[in-house]
């Protein structure tokens, strides 16, 4: 089993991050159980699958148990629910001294997470993530929430959990396409931080497509990695922690344009990483050849890299203009200046950004 160290002082936190392990949180559960009671939230979909393994463990360290499943979708992560979640809380007699055990994808991680952090001002949990996106990105560094009908995320906190566990045999249930879409998260770390691990997934796309253990732990091991460094000198996104947005921008005006339905997450970002990539050459901060090897990569992983004509380019960009006017007048981008290294730019020039986004469209 590989340990990755969140570092945050009194707030540090291990991952651990193996394959096959899931039945091994029992011994864990012991050792960080200090009540008798836990909540373990899941729902149907991963429940029907991981949930009989997990049970076992949270019997095996004598724990009484709640159980609530909520419906299986993004939709789901909602303030309604998570009043549901604290009211069977306080039904069943959980306490300050209680656990719960968010097991599932981003969606049951950042409820859980959040519901943990309100619950008689902060209990403790523990993120258990079975998709490839949450095992490298929502599971670890804090961020919990829930949507609001006048956005996602509005309502939430950074509550750090109390350890992160992977088991990277999940993602074998994991649909193909939610697999891919976590790839994009994956090759966004090496854009931005490690241009060996970069040229890693090149070389290796054929492993890790199909599933290797070994290149799975690797590949999650090193996106943690990386992720709890960004975390532990940026914590609440005062700077440092916007890198992690690269190819959010275009990819968050790709799911407003097209009402969150037809592109997974990931996908949108995919695409967006394209356009960035490609901005920043045309802004003269990144070469050709790099710029296409970044396209590449995510072409290979079969993540869509082109805009399709029925999305109006200039729909997507008065969107970006909106978010803009939210951050104070100025459209600041992630831009890569070569592969393991991004910068945060402000775009004064909006017409390259639209050229940029009009050529994709003919990809
Ligand atoms: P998700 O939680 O909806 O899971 C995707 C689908 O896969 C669901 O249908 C789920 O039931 C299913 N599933 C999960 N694990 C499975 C398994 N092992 N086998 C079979 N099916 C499985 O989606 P997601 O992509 O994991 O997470 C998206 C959410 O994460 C969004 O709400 C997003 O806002 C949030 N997010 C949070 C952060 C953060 O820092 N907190 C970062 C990125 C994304
Ligand atoms: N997903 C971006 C962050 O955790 O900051």
């Amino acid at each position: 089993m590989k340990v990755v160290e969140v570092s945050l002082g009194e707030r540090s936190y291990p991952i651990h991050i193996g394959s096959g392990i899931l039945g091994g949180l029992q011994e864990r559960l012991l050792q960080e159980a200090t009540g008798s009671k836990l909540l373990l939230l899941s729902n149907p979909t991963v429940y029907s699958i991981y949930g009989p393994v997990v049970e076992r463990a949270i019997e095996g360290a004598s724990l009484q148990r709640s159980l609530v499943l909520i419906p299986d979708g993004e939709q789901y992560k909602d303030y309604f629910w998570a009043y549901h979640i604290l009211t069977r809380m306080l039904q069943d007699g959980l306490d300050r001294g209680s656990l719960l055990i968010a097991l599932g994808g981003g969606v049951i991680g950042d409820i859980g997470g959040f519901v943990a952090s309100v619950f008689m001002r902060g209990i403790a949990y523990v993120q258990v993530p079975t998709t490839l996106l949450a095992q490298v990105d929502s599971s670890v560094g804090g961020k919990t929430g829930v949507n609001h009908p006048l956005g996602k995320n509005m309502i939430g906190t950074f509550y750090q959990p109390r350890f992160v566990w992977i088991d990277v045999q999940t993602l074998r249930t994991l649909p193909e396409d939610q697999f891919r879409a976590g790839m994009a998260e994956v090759i966004k770390y090496g854009v931005i931080w490690d241009r060996e691990f970069f040229q890693y997934l090149r070389s290796n796309h054929r492993q890790i497509l199909g599933l290797q253990p070994e290149s799975l732990e690797q590949v999650v091991q090193r996106c943690c990695q990386i992720k709890a460094e960004v975390v532990s000198r940026d914590e609440r996104e005062a700077g440092l922690r916007a890198i992690l947005n690269f190819g959010h921008t275009v990819g968050h005006a790709i799911e407003t344009a097209t009402s969150y339905r037809g592109y997974l997450h990931g996908e949108a970002v995919a695409v967006g990483m394209v356009a960035e990539a490609w901005l920043a050459h045309r802004l003269g901060l990144l070469s050709e050849t790099e710029a296409g090897e970044i396209e590449e990569t995510i072409r290979s992983y079969g993540l869509p890299v082109g805009i399709p004509k029925e999305i109006e380019v200039s729909r997507m960009l008065s969107y970006m203009t909106l978010d803009k006017k939210a951050r104070a007048g100025r459209l600041r981008i992630v831009l890569p200046e070569g592969i393991g290294r991004v910068r945060v730019q402000e775009i004064t020039e909006e017409g390259l950004l639209e050229e940029t986004l009009r050529a994709l469209q003919r990809v």
